[in-house]
């Protein structure tokens, strides 16, 4: 079976080729392109410059793939994230693979953009044309943390396809913290990767506030830490110059807090409900200095991260989850998109 997979939601434009035979698969080919150039002067994502990116970008990519893959170009199913995410970037999606769907006459499987960052730690390898065993080492029940750009979500997985939220953020996302702290500190967009450079070279000297780690519940909250932090950087900037030394301190300590804050709450889920694994998704969990803290506590046995290169948004993950959903594939006149879509 090959599904040929689309990822619009957000920022990054993503198609992947993937073939799959039984529990294994081989990714034929893939595409992503990033628009942080295009976002970075407007410190944040425009939603309106992002679809006209993906309109862009799309048949380019596309094309791509189609020629140099004619021969294996017998596609079953079409598969797009659906949600959420942003309307102007999900419409722009839905508009191509609709498009395709009735030129090639195929149905396309809807994909929730969040399951698939979960799924994408069933992934070995994003390796080009190796055929891989869907990763089996993942026990279950499960909890499932994905912590990205626009998403802070605590899932507990009684099985790979029946999840249930336990919490999630009241306001700001994780990601999207760490990228208004690094624009605090006068960094580009997205922060959290340079954030990350920046705390290599400092010391976590200044102490913050964890937020909501006494409550009873599973919920996060990461815009008072963000004041927080703004205010802590005038204050010293009052009295000293905000010199590299100083910076580097402040993105270590902050990632200290904010990290050890979802490591405090995901302790507490995995006291409370006894899972037999834990997978960590989304963009942070890109971050070594994470990946760091949640492994020396819960141990390489039981904790599992996507390779990095398929913690951010991407098309393989799509196609790659698309192919557990199959009996969910539509017509294309049926397909919609959900900027809302829950777990
Ligand atoms: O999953 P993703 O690509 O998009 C969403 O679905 O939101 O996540 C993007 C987020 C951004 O906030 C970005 O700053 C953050 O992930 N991120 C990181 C790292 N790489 C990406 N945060 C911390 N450390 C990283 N290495
Ligand atoms: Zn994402």
């Amino acid at each position: 079976m090959i599904i040929l997979g689309f990822e619009t939601t957000c920022d990054e434009t993503g198609i992947a080729l993937i073939e799959f035979k039984e529990k294994k698969f081989r990714i034929l080919d893939h595409k992503l392109r990033s628009q942080f150039e295009v976002h970075k002067k407007y410190g944040g994502i425009v939603p309106i410059l992002a679809a006209r990116e993906h309109n862009k970008n799309l048949p380019i990519l596309f094309n791509e793939i189609y020629i140099k893959n004619l021969v294996n170009l017998d596609i079953d199913y079409l598969a797009f994230s659906v949600g959420p995410g942003l309307p102007p970037s999900l419409l722009s999606g839905k508009n191509f693979v609709v498009n395709l769907a009735q030129k090639l006459n195929k149905k396309i499987i809807p994909i929730n953009h969040l399951i698939a960052h979960f799924y994408s730690v069933l992934i070995e390898k994003n390796k080009l044309n190796i055929w891989q065993t869907i990763k089996n080492n993942i026990k279950f029940p499960a909890l499932g943390l994905l912590i990205s750009g626009g998403h802070t979500i605590l899932v507990y997985f009684e099985s790979l396809k029946n999840i249930k939220k336990l919490g999630e953020t009241l306001d700001d996302a994780l990601g999207e913290s760490l990228d208004k702290s690094a624009r605090i500190l006068g960094l580009d967009y997205p922060g959290g990767p340079l954030l990350e450079k920046l705390a290599k070279k400092g010391k976590p000297i200044f102490n913050m506030p964890k937020p909501l780690i006494s409550s009873a519940d599973y919920n996060f909250s990461f815009s008072g830490i963000k004041t927080y932090f703004w205010q802590l950087v005038e204050e010293i900037k009052k009295y000293n110059k905000l010199d590299e030394e100083t910076k580097a301190n402040l993105a270590y300590s902050y990632q200290k807090t904010v990290f050890e804050t979802v490591l405090i709450k995901t302790k507490k889920a995995y006291e409370k409900f006894k899972p037999k694994s834990i997978i960590v998704t989304g963009g942070v969990a890109a971050n070594s200095y994470l990946r760091r803290i949640f492994l020396k506590y819960f141990g390489k046995d039981k904790v599992f991260f996507p390779e990095k290169s398929l913690a951010t948004d991407n098309g393989i993950n799509i196609a790659f989850t698309a192919y557990f959903f199959t009996d969910k594939s539509i017509s294309y006149e049926k397909i919609d998109i959900f900027p809302d879509l829950k777990i």
